[in-house]
């Protein structure tokens, strides 16, 4: 059963920031994000990448390493054996002289052995077909010249575009690729869906989510389904969530993706959304986290719902429950409600006879774990989600967490969605500082400038740390049963502004929090107290003092095992 909502406002008296209100007819949103300028010298770094005058190689058979070689490797481990024997024997001086000569043999011998491979790896490199082969042989020339400790100032900085281009996150290859090869292959050969295509059945929410809907997808074989209350489990295969956007007075600017912008108005809200699922969707270690995105079409007909025109964005349904729903107790008493669900029917049963509080914690970190991994992944890809919150957090059947509503996200690999000017929030859940990069950082140029620098931009703005704060306010509601409320919530975030957003000050300082019940966030020598400290905080002056998704983590909170 879905739950039901109350509207919030997303306007707030803090700081001098514009906040929007996209009235679309879906719902309240908020807007984006920033983009720093390429380096001036990137495209050189990239062309010498690709220079083939590299090039070097023999042809002829596979040669393995001379016999010779290996021995000498053998001969200066030896001597590194003997002379830390020494060392060891005459404990208190070691003999400096043999464990340089050591040393020297040992890189001589690394040398020799280069030497033997450089031409093995040349002949497997001379198989490729051309241009391939005079980049590869490139990058094997750079590699064993830094392996072998005599590299070159070209060589390094080849290798160091290398990293930054493939590794450095959010990585500029993948968001290009993503950009300008996925993205317009997926539009041609992705599925085609129109109105037919599928059968409106109820709104998701009490009205104000009014333009979100379930629906069937259509039978292979055409035939219309019959509106009944039950679904049988062939049909709850087919159920979908539809979301409509109305094409408003704004329209589509066209190829506004690639302009590297901020959408304006409801249609372009959609586009961006299409945008960001399809990404993400592409991506085997993202999408698990996410709700299956089916795809997007525009209605060409009038049909009940489908006004001519209208653009719907599809998705598997995937569960009943939010974590709204679980947090308001429509699921039941939380958090014991999503004990099946998450830790299993059998040990939640049996914590629920010897343990019920441990129960409890459990559970708890069990969400906020997948909580943190999903939003991991997200990150990684460059996405800020902006509205990180228990309505848009799905919990599975199977005890999964999935990411929904990226209407308001933004793509700081592509700067799609983004103005550093602009922050689109919910007060309730958002960051102090508003906007996600600081206010001076330029606006986004094209997607490929704005993918070149956005490891520097994301080092530079850490964006990702305002979805973790909103993380740990949902961990705080989860873990203080007085926080759930509305009421609650809103007495807390003005008693936390009053304290400069030190929650430990809040804690010791404020009459609410006297009342308020921290027990599960104690226990283990309190590591979630001290977790959500580190997430609900202010940035600091360097744009940093805030868990990452990754940093949370690592906190002793998730490693250390609850005994
Ligand atoms: N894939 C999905 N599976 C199940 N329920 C969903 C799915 N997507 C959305 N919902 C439900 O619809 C509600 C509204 O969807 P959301 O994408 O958050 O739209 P809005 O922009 O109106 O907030 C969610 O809170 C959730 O209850
Ligand atoms: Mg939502």
């Amino acid at each position: 059963m879905l739950a039901s909502r109350s509207s919030i406002g997303l306007q707030t008296p803090r700081g001098p920031v514009f906040h929007f209100t996209h009235k679309t007819t879906t719902t309240k949103r908020r807007t984006l994000v920033a983009l720093a300028a390429a380096p001036a010298d990137a495209d050189d770094v990239f062309e010498n990448v690709f220079d083939p005058s590299y090039l070097g190689l023999t042809q002829g058979p596979i040669a393995a390493p001379s016999v010779p070689a290996l021995e000498s490797i053998d001969a200066a481990s030896s001597v590194v054996t003997a002379s830390a024997a020494g060392a060891a024997s005459t404990a208190s001086s070691p003999d400096p002289a043999s464990i340089s000569s050591a040393a020297s043999t040992l890189v001589d011998s690394v040398d020799s052995v280069a030497a033997d491979l450089f031409p093995a790896v040349s002949n497997v490199v001379s198989l490729l077909p051309e241009p391939i082969q005079g980049v590869v042989s490139t990058i094997v020339n750079d590699v064993v010249g830094l392996a072998t400790l005599h590299p070159t100032i070209e060589g390094g900085l080849r290798l160091f575009a290398i990293y930054y281009l493939l590794f450095a996150r959010p990585s500029p290859l993948v968001a290009a690729l993503d950009f300008y090869v996925l993205r317009p292959l997926s539009k041609l050969t992705g599925a085609k869906f129109s109105e037919n295509d599928f059968t409106i059945r109820d709104r998701l929410g009490n009205g104000n989510y009014g333009q979100v809907y379930e629906g069937l997808r259509t039978q292979k074989n055409g035939v219309p389904d019959l509106k009944t209350r039950e679904l049988t489990p062939e049909q709850k295969q087919r159920r979908v969530v539809l979301k409509k956007t109305n094409l408003d007075r704004e329209g589509i600017r066209r190829n506004f993706l690639g302009a590297g912008t901020m959408a304006r108005g409801a249609a372009e809200t959609g586009v961006v959304e299409d945008y960001l699922c399809s990404r993400m969707a592409a991506h085997p270690l993202v999408k698990p986290y996410m709700a299956e995105y089916l795809g997007s079409f525009i209605a060409e007909t009038f049909q009940g719902n489908f006004t001519l025109g209208s653009q719907w964005l599809v998705w598997k349904f995937e569960t009943d429950s939010t974590l709204g729903d679980a947090l308001g107790g429509m699921l039941g008493a939380f958090p014991e409600s999503l004990g099946p669900l998450v830790l299993g029917q059998r040990k939640s049963e049996a914590l629920a006879e010897s343990d019920p509080v441990k129960r409890d914690a459990l559970v708890i970190k069990a969400v906020m774990a997948k909580l943190f991994k999903a939003m991991e992944k997200m990150h990684s890809l460059g996405i800020v989600h902006r509205d990180i919150k228990p309505d848009n957090i799905l919990i599975t059947q199977q005890g999964g967490v999935k990411i929904i509503d990226f209407g308001a996200a933004c793509d700081m690999s592509t700067g799609i969605n983004f103005n550093p000017l602009y922050g689109m929030l919910d007060p309730r859940y958002s960051a102090p500082e508003e906007v996600i990069m600081p206010k001076t950082f330029p606006s986004a140029p094209v997607p490929l400038l704005a993918a070149l620098a956005a490891p520097i931009a994301w080092q530079y703005g850490r964006p990702d740390l305002f979805d973790t704060y909103s993380a740990g306010i949902v961990m705080l509601q989860m873990a203080v049963p007085q926080l759930r409320s509305q009421q609650g919530q809103r007495g807390f975030n003005q008693a936390l502004a009053q304290c400069d957003y030190d929650l430990a000050r809040w804690r010791n300082a404020s009459v609410m929090a006297q009342r308020c019940d921290f027990e599960l966030l104690d226990r283990q020598g309190g590591a979630g107290w001290d977790l959500v400290c580190r997430l609900v905080r202010e940035k600091n002056q360097y744009n940093r003092g805030r868990l990452s998704a990754s940093g949370a983590l690592r906190h002793r909170y998730f490693t250390l095992p609850d005994l």
